[in-house]
């Protein structure tokens, strides 16, 4: 009975992964956002139905009755634009049927493809990036008054702090809070310091009252986004990127990710705290201690590596060295013994030797990870491996390459896995399994995937399991008495 694989091929779970959303009430209009990508563009979708309930749209999974389609656009890799090209396709069909119907893209894709969508290809009436939602409404009735609508700005400021996501498209036991958006660090091969602009934080007390909130209407767990939630960074009067331009005044005043996350667990200890994307250049023994401190924050660590080459995380301009890795692998180890950690590796990057690949292989042997997400390496437009480097690994030995990264995965992950056969685990149930009704689905602490007959509990509850058997990817196991 699995219900996922632990290990991912980004672009065929991630990325390929839509999510139609709704929340079906009276309002007079409908819109239908689907999502594509990271966690950070679901959350993003959240926003958008918020903005537009605001001005009287209900959200419908049905193409049939929707007013308004929205794609939140992923950009990472080609394969995620081609995926999104193939509902604008689908769509522009649909629209021949509903001439009324407004198509719009968002998010990622939106800068970059904007010309494209609207004049050259003519796919789309409406074309909104990651910070520009707030103007949705009124871009939706230039549409409505014959002219195409764009707005792609990006924004040194724009958190969406006040707005209240519509919880969409979940289980109603975990949950999504985004804490920062765009990112700063410019690794030579990501094309998100393009498309989401600058790094900025959001306001550490909207933050709290969110959680709070979700509490109140009993969620029990959150996860706090951003690219790098490590530099999260708040001081008195706003969000600012640099703690060394700080005066002595602000830095005292001034809420880091350690502070966030201390203040986030202690505002609902009832409710289990994730949270991710965090940055091996930035993440602080200060971050592991508070994870360690308090029971409620989840341990476990999503530590992308990239590679275990230094050579090639210098020209992905990663910020730090194989042993600067290893070194905040053996923090964690000392810090939270049963923490699990995962990996984001891309396989043949620019220039990339067998020898290089067999030092990424070898840093995986060190580390043993849980679980991760392994991409080959796509060339994307505008960055500075486009601009510099030469894509001079052939595409059949990226692939020969992933496949050996994906293999010692699965090799690691059962290994793991295997560790928790015959113990005891708290599990957050999520839902049904999705391959037998008769069994839930939760996580422990480790994110590690549980599968166990049902009983009287409920999506929501915290159970002991007792695991009897595992895969590589899932738990298996029976309730016992806590
Ligand atoms: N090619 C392949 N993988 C990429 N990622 C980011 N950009 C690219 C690219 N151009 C991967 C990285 C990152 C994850 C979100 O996507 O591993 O951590
Ligand atoms: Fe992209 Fe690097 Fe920023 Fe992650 S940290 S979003 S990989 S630039």
């Amino acid at each position: 009975m699995l219900e996922e694989k632990a290990v991912k091929e980004m672009d065929e779970s991630r990325q390929g992964e839509a999510l139609k959303l709704e929340n079906q009430d009276n309002k007079s209009r409908k819109v239908l956002i689907e999502s594509y990508g990271c966690q950070m563009n679901f959350s993003d979708s959240e926003i958008v139905a918020s903005i537009l309930e605001d001005n009287g749209y209900a959200t419908t999974r049905n193409a049939e009755e929707a007013d308004l389609v929205l794609i939140n656009t992923c950009s990472i890799r080609e394969k995620a634009e081609q995926t999104v090209r193939k509902r604008l396709d689908f769509y522009n069909s649909v629209k021949k049927q509903q001439p009324s119907m407004t198509v719009g893209v968002l998010g990622c894709m939106a800068e970059r493809l904007k010309s494209k969508f609207l004049e050259e290809e003519k796919l789309v009436d409406l074309v909104v990036g990651p910070d520009a939602y707030r103007d949705l409404p009124g871009l939706v009735e230039e549409v409505k008054d014959g002219r195409k609508a764009v707005n792609v700005i990006l924004s040194k400021e724009e958190t969406y702090a006040d707005i209240s996501p519509v919880r969409l498209g979940g289980n109603g036991v975990t949950a999504f809070v985004s804490i920062m958006r765009g990112c700063d660090n410019m690794c030579t091969f990501c094309v998100v310091p393009f498309t989401r602009g600058r790094e900025r934080s959001r306001d550490p007390e909207s933050i709290v009252n969110e959680v709070k909130d979700l509490a109140e209407k009993g969620y029990k767990e959150v996860t706090l986004l951003g690219q790098n939630v490590d530099s999260f960074l708040w001081y008195g009067g706003g969000p600012k990127k640099d703690f060394k331009k700080l005066t002595e005044e602000e830095r005292e005043s001034s809420v880091n990710f350690a502070g966030l996350l201390g203040m986030v667990a202690q505002a609902a200890p009832n409710v289990r705290v994730r949270f991710s994307t965090s940055h091996p250049k930035d993440m602080t023994d200060e971050v592991l201690h508070v994870m360690a401190a308090h029971k409620n924050i989840c341990k476990y660590i999503h530590l992308p590596v990239q590679s275990g080459s230094s050579r090639v995380l210098e020209l992905m301009n990663r910020g730090y060295t194989s042993d600067w890795y290893k070194n905040r692998i053996e923090a964690i180890r000392r810090i939270i013994p049963e923490c699990a950690i995962s990996q984001d590796i891309i396989a043949g990057f620019c220039s990339e030797t067998e020898e290089d690949h067999q030092a990424t292989l070898d840093l995986m042997d060190y580390v043993k990870y849980d679980f991760g997400y392994m991409f080959m390496y796509s060339e994307r437009p505008n960055t500075v491996a486009q601009k510099k480097f030469v894509d001079d690994v052939p595409h059949d030995v990226k692939k020969r390459r992933l496949s050996e990264i994906i293999e010692k995965q699965n090799q690691h992950s059962l290994e793991r896995n295997k560790t928790y056969v015959g113990k005891v685990h708290e599990v957050l149930i999520e839902g049904l399994s999705k391959r037998s009704d008769q069994e839930w689905y939760g996580r422990t602490t480790q994110n590690t995937v549980v599968v166990f007959p049902k009983s009287d509990e409920k999506p929501g509850d915290y159970v002991h399991v007792k695991v009897h058997d595992c895969t590589a990817a899932t738990l298996l196991g029976k309730r016992v008495e806590g």
